[in-house]
């Protein structure tokens, strides 16, 4: 992700969740060594995207997220793909998350990828109000 994908991933933040990170927070995070971004085009355009957060052996998944529009045809297999792809090759121990209780969509992009439920924290979103299901994949 470069700072030119900026104002489409943060449309595409807008699109998708309550609190939606800002352009600048965006911004800040990909200037950050520890993070690492990628976003899924289509004719030049950004259509999806995801971060994440590398300290050591140890992977967080700030977010994924695809453009409504462009839902149900791989865009997130395979941003979650790379990611992976990339965690193995840095001999990372496991990648981690937090998703919201309701999100199938989400929990089952993460269970084929080989994230399992690994814990849950009550009340963790608001907007609406709700638990977080913690999903990790070890590798
Ligand atoms: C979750 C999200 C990133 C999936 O992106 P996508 O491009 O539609 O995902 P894919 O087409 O690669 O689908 C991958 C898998 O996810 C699951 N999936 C995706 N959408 C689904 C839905 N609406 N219901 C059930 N399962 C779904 C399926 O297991 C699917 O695998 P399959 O195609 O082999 O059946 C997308 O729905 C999105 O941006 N949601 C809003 C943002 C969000 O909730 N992000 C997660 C925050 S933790």
């Amino acid at each position: 992700m470069q700072v030119s994908h900026l104002d489409r991933v943060s449309e595409i933040e807008k699109m998708c969740f309550s609190h939606p990170w800002s352009r600048q927070s965006l911004e800040s995070e990909l200037a950050n060594d520890t993070s690492v971004f990628f976003v899924a085009t289509e004719n030049d355009e950004v259509i999806g995207y995801i971060g994440a957060s590398i300290v050591l052996d140890e992977g967080y998944i700030f977010n994924v997220a695809v453009d409504e529009n462009y839902r149900c045809r791989g865009v997130g297999s395979a941003l979650v793909d790379t990611l992976v792809t990339l965690c193995k090759k840095n001999n990372l121990s496991f990648l981690t998350l937090e998703v919201r209780q309701s999100n199938i969509g989400a929990r089952s992009l993460y269970s084929k990828f080989g994230f399992i439920k690994v814990g849950e924290r009550k009340d963790y979103y608001s907007q609406p109000k709700e638990n977080a299901i913690l999903m990790t994949k070890y590798f």
